[in-house]
């Protein structure tokens, strides 16, 4: 029996850009499925097909039970969504914006009413609730978007890059807003960057490039498919890179990364602090003085690496009718791999 959310081979082009490449996935009612991927991904497409916002050219969805592209209507009844730009009238304020999605989903206007002042307060928004919310920042306007998804508590979620843009602080609190949610059994589909969010929350985390799944599986399964924790080097001199590549070499367990203007080397490494006191007796007997040395476990970048031999480099964005996410985001510097 499939899940509460039930993709086939999920195709969605755009002109040339295959955003969508044959999308599978099976999410079990009660989870969390964590979509892992860099910008460009196709994520958000993936969002939008799911919450029957976009058509795909081709593939089969079921969501909450009810086929996708048969049943739209019955879908969305079931279905809350928080995308990953806040749709929020800018004009209510924060109240009349969380009551008014309590009175489009029927609920009278004293449950509407309560259910709006519990999330102003879960979501520390009750000193700014009557203002309106174009004079909310950022991380405010997130924070009302996502308790707006949660007006009513619908059995399957949708959240495209929840915490992105939020503070740690406020990061930590949704985590634990959706666990709540999860605990009271429901399935949520959540899109991010951060292995650390999908570390958290997630069940099962499916890693996405260019529009297909190229890896699922638990977060600890994947870092293990990644090799396990790296050894990072940062050498004080610019010629000191080419032998401390050598000298990693012999210790890693895995391709050495170099970032040229941090002066920043990393190599997936199995022997942890045992193993770091070698490289570093290894760096000093070659004459290599070193900035800074750690043990540290692996990233998403790491995972990319690993997974598709490039990092998760940030991609231009081509969306032709300016819906593309174009927003300002993480413009990591490019790695090379050295072999
Ligand atoms: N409406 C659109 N018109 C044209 N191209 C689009 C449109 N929406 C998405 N695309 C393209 O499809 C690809 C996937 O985009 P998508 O928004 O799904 O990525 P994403 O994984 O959500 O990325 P991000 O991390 O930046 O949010 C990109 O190449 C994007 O430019
Ligand atoms: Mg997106």
């Amino acid at each position: 029996m499939p899940g509460a959310i039930y993709a086939e081979g999920l195709v969605k082009t755009f002109g040339d850009v295959r955003a969508l490449d044959g999308v599978d996935l099976d999410v079990p009612e009660g989870t969390v499925l964590g979509l892992l991927g860099p910008n460009g991904a196709g994520k958000t497409t993936a969002v939008r097909c799911l919450t029957t916002l976009l058509r795909p050219d081709s593939g089969k969805a079921v969501v909450a039970g009810v086929d996708v592209l048969r049943q739209p209507d019955q879908v969305r009844r079931s279905i809350g969504l928080s995308g990953q730009f806040a749709a929020v009238d800018e004009y209510l304020t924060g109240r009349e914006n969380l009551q008014m999605v309590g009175r489009l989903y029927q609920m009278p206007g004293r449950a509407a009413k309560a259910r709006a002042a519990e999330l102003l307060e879960q979501f520390h928004l009750a000193d700014a609730a009557d203002r309106p919310a174009k004079t909310y920042s950022g991380g405010m306007r997130r924070r009302l978007d996502l308790a707006a998804a949660l007006v009513v508590s619908p059995p399957v979620m949708f959240m495209d890059e929840p915490t992105t843009g939020l503070d740690p602080r406020n990061r930590q609190q949704l985590w634990e807003v959706i666990k709540q949610l999860v605990s009271g059994g429901t399935t949520l589909l959540l899109t991010t960057q951060y292995l650390e969010e999908a570390d958290h929350l997630a069940h099962e985390i499916a890693v996405v490039d260019h529009g297909r799944v190229i890896a699922r599986g638990t977060s600890d399964q994947l870092k293990a498919r990644t090799g396990g924790e790296r050894v990072e080097v940062v050498v004080h001199e610019r010629g000191h890179i080419a032998t401390a590549s050598q000298v990693l070499r012999g210790f890693g367990k895995g391709e050495t990364t170099v970032e040229d203007h941090t002066r920043k080397l990393t190599v997936p490494v199995t022997g942890g602090a045992k193993l770091l006191a070698e490289v570093i007796r290894e760096l000093d007997s070659r004459g290599i003085e070193i900035d800074d040395i750690g043990l540290r476990r692996p990233t998403l970048d790491d995972v990319f690496l690993s997974l598709t031999g490039h990092a998760a480099e940030t991609e231009e964005q081509t969306g032709a009718d300016g819906e593309g996410d174009a927003g300002p985001k993480d413009r990591r510097p490019k790695k090379e791999t050295v072999k």
